[in-house]
């Protein structure tokens, strides 16, 4: 007998530094925990190992409170979702051999899923209204890719980074300027009252034609400028470094989605990953949409971050879709997103 498939998904998110617990009943999220982990902050970037260390030490908490949230009990939830790919190994392995304890334990369906792919389907979370095709330009510290969405398992990549993700060139850029980590709000923030061009900084592969990012040389170019500063004008010129380097960022961003539009004719485009918060990016992207018609949807950003809500709806969507894995799925760092 085919078993029914399961309504109620809990889903589970700990590829990077976000240690992350949803749960989703029929489509609609109930809850989405989510742990930051800050001990990374005065690293300036995320330390594998006591990534690893505090998704362990986290994971059993955070998935009792989004039981909990959810006025859920374990024994209620009918199949297991887990991100086991891409991201860091022991990360992953925490989150992947946690899920398999579950679904062994209470005999419960277990499905593996791509990180990228749950970001994509998060779009649909709350824009109910969101028609396929669309196009998604994920930003996060780890991801930067133009993706063209023309239904459930249907993903082409577009674009995507030569080196750096753009969150990434925000974390290293703060942490050049001795500011916090994540540097991207920090650097947001100080933008406010800097002069764009102030800083004349590269704008890598704009004029390539192709959809492609680049993002290192303008890392470097930002610490020639820093280096060329005393001591008092890293201070003075710090607010117009941030924006300086902001417009760079954010130019290249827009001018590859105003491309892909072009290219593929898609006037619907979703903004996903950490970078959906910058502020200069909305205020561009809202500024592209307004004149060439273009419809842009902004996912809540407890939906755009790393969290367990999307992977519990790429879960369901993907029970739906028929799909379950077998207890001996593996933790996949280098996983690609691939057709159904
Ligand atoms: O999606 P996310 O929470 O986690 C992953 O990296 O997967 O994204 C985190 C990234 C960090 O690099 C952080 O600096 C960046 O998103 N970020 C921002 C802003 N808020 C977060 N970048 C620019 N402007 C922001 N306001
Ligand atoms: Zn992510």
């Amino acid at each position: 007998m085919m078993s029914p498939i399961p309504e109620i998904v809990l889903g589970i998110e700990t590829s990077c530094d976000e240690t992350s617990v949803g749960l989703v009943v029929n489509g609609t999220v109930k809850s989405n925990v989510i742990a930051s982990q800050f001990i990374h902050s005065e690293y300036g970037g995320v330390v594998p190992e006591m990534a690893s260390r505090e998704h362990e030490r986290l994971l059993a908490y955070i998935t009792d409170s989004a039981l909990g949230t959810a006025e859920l009990t374990l024994d209620d939830v009918q199949g297991i979702a887990v991100t086991y790919g891409p991201g860091l190994m022991g990360s992953l392995l925490v989150g992947v051999s946690f899920a398999k304890g579950i679904a062994l334990r209470n005999s419960l369906p277990l499905l593996g899923i791509n990180h990228i792919e749950a970001h994509l389907l998060a779009n649909q979370i709350d824009n109910s209204d969101l028609e396929y095709p669309f196009l998604c330009l994920l930003v996060s510290g780890g991801h930067t890719q133009i993706i063209q969405v023309t239904g459930y398992g249907e993903y082409d990549i577009l674009g995507t980074t030569m080196d750096d993700a753009a969150g990434e060139a925000f974390d290293k850029v703060a942490r050049l300027l001795d500011l916090g980590y994540p540097g991207g709000p920090y650097i947001d923030k100080n933008a406010v009252n800097g002069d764009p061009e102030k800083f004349k900084f590269p704008r890598g592969l704009m004029d390539s034609g192709d959809l492609n990012f680049s993002f290192s040389g303008l890392k470097t170019a930002v610490l020639y400028a820093i280096q060329s500063l005393t001591t008092d004008e890293r201070k003075s010129e710090l607010p117009h470094i941030c924006a300086s380097f902001q417009a760079a960022v954010v130019d290249v961003l827009v001018g590859k989605i105003r491309l892909a539009v072009e290219q593929t004719g898609i006037q619907r485009v979703t903004i996903a990953g950490g970078v959906a918060a910058n502020s200069q990016l909305r205020a561009e992207m809202d500024a592209l949409a307004a004149d060439n018609s273009t419809k842009i949807y902004y996912p809540a950003f407890e939906y755009c971050m790393d969290n367990g809500a999307m992977i519990a709806y790429a879960g369901w969507q993907g029970f739906k879709h028929g799909q379950e894995h077998e207890l001996d799925i593996t933790a996949t760092p280098r996983l690609i997103i691939s057709a159904n």
